[in-house]
């Protein structure tokens, strides 16, 4: 359904814009949203611009002044736009309904207004992520999604430089504030605990999350480099490496597969460092002429390499994870900055507390009333393509919970400036999407095709988003929604400045 405006001649109307419709008698209005924008003229003549041009090239050319006669008249815009339902008054509060009818010719049009949006209420949102927008215009109703779907996935796409961090310390803020969910942040950039080295463009230095009033009870640090505040060293035991935490980091061939799990079998827990410590004759002993004493080789020196990365260490009583688990548990966000580790270390470490956080709940899943008492969590993951794209005979952690989190209450936040790069099976599994500018037209068809709302009229708009503009499409928001994400070093100020904002009660009920 597409319904044409016509916009008066001096007046700006923006793609994306949301425009209401005042229909006479029935006292219902309708949203529509402006997809598309054309010139339009009052003229019987098909070719009557390009004529106009012409004579004005001419007398352009000669000096001579062309005064298009009535032109206010004449000329306007014509603004296409898509129905976003119909604001009904008739049943208390206001709620917004499907378009099914065609709202009547020839109606007024305004522009949205705060007090239009009234019928939000009806969506329960109690994560914040900033103000609707419409169009260009910001309006002064928050907007966010509701916590209860984090389990449900997320995906935060953007090209860089578009606000997909900024989005992500502003959200983490309400997770914080609201006390009612996890969150695990896995930062491999070094940029949430305190803003890193960026500035803003006004020459403000980028703030980070242990900058937050609430930090202080509300947020842990593990780190792997020195930081100037309280943080924990990040340390894993060698013994809480599985095989398939390995297989996030290195490829095996069948047989070096096979003898791992046989390894494993045979040494329980301490695989890694028995398989590190052993010689290939040693091993062999066990095995007979099973394994070649070269796949053994091989796989001791994988392991010995393993071994020696900083965050790992043999003693299995020293690890983080048990400390991360009480805090997630507690509703609390932890950050874990891998900021100083090689690649392969930082996916390591991902991949362990990933998949630690998915078996607890899974686990806890056997015990109804355990696992009703335990906050959703949200693992984040920024370059998220790297661990949920399809790789040859690997199933990666995050893909996992991708496809059966939603049961255990434990969803992935995938940031990524590449959403084509994530196979469509699994991006279909994501319910909440923010869409902030995206240039790249095969990243936003992408996204259309799998975004649970209708956002195929915004494929336009995507491509001329600015910073911090954003489309939200969640379960528990009536359409796409233009947001504009709350400039995280704003949102601190507003709260320095009003000295702190009242805490949430600690609710009783989580989802
Ligand atoms: N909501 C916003 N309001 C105003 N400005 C914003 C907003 N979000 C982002 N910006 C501006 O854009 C800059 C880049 O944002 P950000 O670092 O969040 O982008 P990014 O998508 O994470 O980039 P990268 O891909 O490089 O990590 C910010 O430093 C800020 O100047
Ligand atoms: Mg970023």
């Amino acid at each position: 359904m597409h319904l044409e405006l016509r916009v008066p001649y001096a007046s700006e109307v923006s793609l994306g814009e949301i425009l209401v419709g005042e229909t006479e008698g029935t006292g219902h209005e309708f949203l529509l949203r402006v997809t598309d924008l054309l010139h339009g003229a009052e003229t019987a003549m098909p070719d009557w611009a390009q004529r106009v041009a012409g004579s004005m090239m001419r007398l352009d050319r000669d000096n001579a002044k062309y005064d298009l006669h009535d032109r206010e008249e004449r000329l306007y815009q014509q603004a296409v736009t898509t129905p976003l339902g119909f604001i009904d008054r008739t049943t208390g509060s206001p709620r917004l309904r499907k378009p099914k009818t065609l709202p009547p010719q020839f109606s007024r049009i305004r522009r949205l207004t705060d007090a239009d949006l009234e019928f939000l209420a009806a969506y329960d949102q109690d994560l914040r992520v900033g103000l609707i927008r419409s169009g260009s215009h910001v309006i002064n109703h928050a907007v966010g999604i509701h916590g209860r779907y984090l389990p449900h996935h997320i995906g935060v796409f953007a090209t860089t430089g578009m606000g997909k961090s900024n989005l992500m310390k502003s959200f983490a803020a309400s997770v914080m504030q609201s006390r009612r969910y996890g969150m695990l942040i896995l930062d491999p950039h070094g940029e949430y605990y305190d803003g890193g080295a960026g500035v803003l463009p006004d020459g403000r230095k980028l703030q980070g999350l242990s900058h937050l009033p609430e930090s202080t009870d509300r947020l842990l640090v593990y780190s792997s480099r020195q930081l100037p505040g309280p943080y924990n060293q990040l340390k894993i035991s060698a013994a809480e490496v599985t095989i398939s935490d390995l297989k996030a980091v290195y490829s095996f061939s069948q047989a070096q597969e096979e003898c791992l799990w046989a390894l494993n079998a045979l040494f329980g827990e301490t695989w890694l460092l028995d398989l590190a410590t052993s010689t290939p004759e040693e091993l062999s002993v066990h095995f007979g002429s099973k394994f070649h004493e070269m796949t053994l080789a091989v796989l001791k020196r994988r392991a010995e390499q393993v071994l020696r990365f900083d965050v790992l260490h043999a003693d299995p009583n020293v690890t983080v994870t048990g400390g991360i688990m009480r805090a997630l548990e507690d509703a609390k966000v932890v950050l874990v900055d891998t900021s100083s580790l090689w690649e392969p270390e930082e996916m390591l470490v991902s991949a362990v507390l990933a998949r630690t956080v998915f078996r607890r709940n899974k686990e806890k899943y056997k015990r109804p009333q355990e696992f009703q008492a335990t906050p959703p969590v949200l693992i984040a993951v920024e370059e998220a393509q790297r661990v949920l794209q399809r790789r040859e005979g690997e199933v990666s952690i995050f893909a996992q919970i991708a496809r059966e989190g939603r049961k255990f209450k434990t969803g992935i936040c995938a940031v990524t400036q590449q959403p084509k790069l994530i196979p469509e099976e699994l991006l279909s599994q994501f319910n909440t999407f923010f869409i902030l500018g995206l240039a790249d037209e095969r990243d936003r068809e992408i996204l259309a095709g799998s975004a649970k709302q209708d956002i195929s009229a915004l494929v336009r708009e995507v491509q001329t988003l600015e910073p911090g503009e954003a489309i939200i499409a969640s379960p528990n928001v009536p359409f796409a929604v233009p947001a504009r994400v709350d400039l995280y070093e704003d949102l601190l100020a507003r709260q320095v400045a009003s000295n702190g904002v009242k805490a949430a009660a600690a609710p009783k009920a989580f989802y």
